[in-house]
């Protein structure tokens, strides 16, 4: 039964299953929401709450939850979007951290603000967008980010960070580090604010969407074709969390120097590999997980899925120590065929 204490209610024994796009049972011992700064500031001042370890939850779509949380789950339901300010450089939207993200890019364009339409239908919330630098199809959040807010979950008090504070990489942020100078735990963000330009053309870069432009025959996309190009391209080889259990890629695509993606080549000449701005290569991890034979393999209720091999799925009850043992397995055979270490993408408690 949840008690209310000052104006924070607090729920006990929460089942998290729900709460996880992998759909992974796991017990909250205690857990909040927040719907407002103030919510949040609440939690912070809260005699049992406020010195507590925390885990921040979105949508759950980039969490392994591998055990019960030993610590307070605070879900994050900030609502509200708004287009903030225009000049004749951009259109800044902000959105409450939340929001559904695929909701929030739809609504960019139905407001005639593209910019957004290749990240479409990445789930999870616009709070979480920022944490793992979401990217998809040639664009990176970092790429339209102006700004977000946050809550300091020691002080209280509210902070704005520029891009140069998020120290966004590939697939990481400040927000996944717990170390020195990270913010994991330590900070809420509670809205986040995109730039879009006016200046707009259709990035088509990505190979998928290269073979659209190929077999339409549309040369020139305005920005909701795309966003419908990219929702087919994904409906066809991501599953969709609500009738399979996932959190997109479960590994990162590795980056290695030139000697060592030559010295693969050399082994495998058909590896998948991508040339990047400071000489070393993207592997695609995809594609050596495929060629170790995993497409469609299981160890317990956790499988590869069939159609993408860097996407692991819950075929209906599987554990989190499935799901790792999966991954550690993978990681395993990677290892011993390719020499390359996989780091996973989500977040695994
Ligand atoms: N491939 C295989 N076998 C497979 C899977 C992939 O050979 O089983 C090959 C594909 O043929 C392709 C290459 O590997 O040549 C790359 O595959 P894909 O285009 O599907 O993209 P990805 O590198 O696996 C990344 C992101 C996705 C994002 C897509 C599109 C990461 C870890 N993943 O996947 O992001 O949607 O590109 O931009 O960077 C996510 O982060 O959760 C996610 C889904």
């Amino acid at each position: 039964m949840p008690s209310i204490q000052g104006a924070v209610t607090i729920e006990r024994g929460v089942a998290l299953r729900a709460y996880n796009t992998f759909g992974l049972p796991a017990i909250a011992h205690t857990l909040v929401r927040v719907r407002s700064d103030a919510d949040v500031r609440r939690v912070v001042d809260h005699p049992e709450l406020g010195r507590a370890k925390k885990l921040i939850l979105g949508a759950g779509s980039n969490l392994i939850l591998s055990r019960d949380p030993d610590c307070v789950v605070v879900r994050v339901e900030i609502m509200g979007r708004r287009v903030l300010s225009q000049d004749d450089d951009a259109v800044v939207v902000e959105a409450g951290a939340g929001e559904t993200w695929h909701d929030v890019v739809a609504w960019t364009l139905q407001q005639g603000c593209p910019g957004l339409e290749n990240l479409a239908l990445i789930p999870g919330t616009v709070g979480a967008a920022p944490v793992q630098n979401i990217g998809a199809y040639g664009i990176e959040l970092k790429d339209r980010f102006e700004s977000l807010d946050a809550v300091d979950l020691v002080t209280g008090r509210s902070v704005t960070l520029s891009p140069q504070a998020c120290r966004f990489g590939y697939r990481d942020s400040v927000f996944k580090h717990s170390g020195f100078g990270g913010l994991a735990g330590k900070s809420l963000i509670t809205r986040v604010r995109m730039r879009l330009p006016r200046r707009w053309a259709p990035v088509l870069g990505y190979l998928d969407l290269e073979r659209k432009v190929h077999e339409t025959g549309i040369t020139a996309p305005d920005a909701q074709t795309v966003f419908d190009w990219v929702c087919t391209i994904r409906r066809n080889k991501l599953p969709d969390p609500r009738d399979i259990g996932n959190v997109g890629s479960f590994f990162k695509n590795p980056v290695v120097s030139a000697e060592q993606c030559k010295d693969i080549i050399a082994r495998d000449p058909h590896i998948v590999h991508y040339p990047l701005a400071d000489g070393s290569y993207k592997l695609a991890a995809g594609w050596l997980i495929d060629a170790c034979g995993w497409k469609g393999k299981s160890i317990g209720r956790a499988a590869v899925y069939d159609k993408q091999a860097l996407v692991l799925v819950n075929r209906g009850g599987a554990s989190g120590a499935e799901v790792l043992m999966l991954a550690r397995a993978i990681q395993e055979s990677v290892y011993g065929r390719f020499g390359i270490r996989l780091e996973p993408e989500p977040v695994v408690v």
